[in-house]
Parts: structure tokens; C-alpha cells; sequence
């Protein structure tokens, strides 16, 4: 069964998009691309069907990353569908959690930060308006994390083999 992740944060055009191509591309280098579903999702929806902003498709693509997601707005349903909810800010957790029907899906809720082995960082910046530097600082610290989210992934996996 593959594992379905979704990474959430306010537009879906920078920091969310970003973590699902980050992500995709580190399964796909492991021969894990079958073993997971990948989508993203903004707690706005007021950038739906773009793609992502200007500066996140330059600093993606120059890292090798496929930068073609459109935006979409995060739906209750959302919450049946997917394993594990990504949140990059603390606002984007306080909007999930809020749409949360149970404890169930309260539990697949987490922070994209949590992650992080190399980054101390307690959240991932909103990267909007803030110029080119703080889009490679955002990816970095979006790589970092998604290395950590994968190993923690596939050391839960070998425990539970
Ligand atoms: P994102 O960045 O949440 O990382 O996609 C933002 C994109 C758009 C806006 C804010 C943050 N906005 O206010 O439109």
C-alpha cells in the first residue's frame, strides 16, 4: 500500500509545492517512487491553479526539482484520503487542526520542522516577498526535512517488518 503524504501551507505556490517535488524526487533517487502517493495544499485558496511563484520554480529547477504542481485549496476530505498531513507554520497547523472532524485525523497532523536533523528550526519561513536568498534558505531547510521524513519513514517500515 503506498504511503500518502500531504504537504500544506498557506498559497500551495512556494513553501507546499516545493516539499512535494523535494520529496518526490528523494523517493524516486531511492527506487521508492511506488511506494508513495504525493500531493499538496494551501490553507488559502486564493492562488488556486497556479503554479508556483516565480522565484520557487527558479531556485526548484536549478536544484533539479520538477516544479509543475498547480495550487489547490487543503479539503476536509483531505483527511480521509491521506496517511500524514505536512504543515510548514504554526498557523497552517491551527488552520488543519481546526478542520479536523476527530482525533484520527488530528493525529495525522505534524510540523515539517519536526523533521529537520541538520536545521534547528521550529518552523519553515513563509519565503513570499522575501527575495531569492530566503527562497534557497527555505528549500535547504525543506530538504533537510524531507531527508529526515524519509528515513523516519523507512525506519518505521524495517520496525515494523
Ligand atoms: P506559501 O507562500 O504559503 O509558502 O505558498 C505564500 C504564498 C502566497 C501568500 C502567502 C504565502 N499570499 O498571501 O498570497
Amino acid at each position: 500500500m503506498k504511503q500518502k503524504i500531504l504537504f500544506v501551507c498557506l498559497g500551495n505556490i512556494c513553501r507546499s509545492p516545493a516539499a512535494d517535488a523535494v520529496f518526490r524526487k528523494m523517493a524516486a533517487d531511492r527506487g521508492l517512487a511506488d511506494s508513495f502517493e504525493i500531493d499538496s495544499a494551501g490553507t488559502y485558496g486564493g492562488h488556486a491553479g497556479e503554479l508556483p511563484s516565480k522565484e520557487m520554480q527558479s531556485v526548484g529547477s536549478a536544484r533539479g526539482y520538477c516544479m509543475d504542481h498547480r495550487s489547490r485549496p487543503f479539503r476536509d476530505n483531505d483527511f480521509d484520503h491521506f496517511d500524514m498531513i505536512i504543515v510548514m507554520d504554526d498557523k497552517n497547523y491551527e488552520d488543519v487542526c481546526r478542520k479536523a472532524p476527530d482525533r484520527d485525523a488530528l493525529g495525522k497532523v505534524s510540523r515539517m520542522a519536526g523533521y529537520c536533523r541538520r536545521f534547528a528550526v521550529d518552523h519553515v519561513p513563509d519565503p513570499y516577498y522575501h527575495g531569492i536568498k530566503t527562497y534557497e534558505y527555505v528549500l535547504d531547510i525543506i530538504e533537510d526535512a524531507c531527508a529526515g521524513l524519509l528515513s523516519e519513514i523507512s525506519e518505521n517500515g524495517k520496525n515494523q517488518a
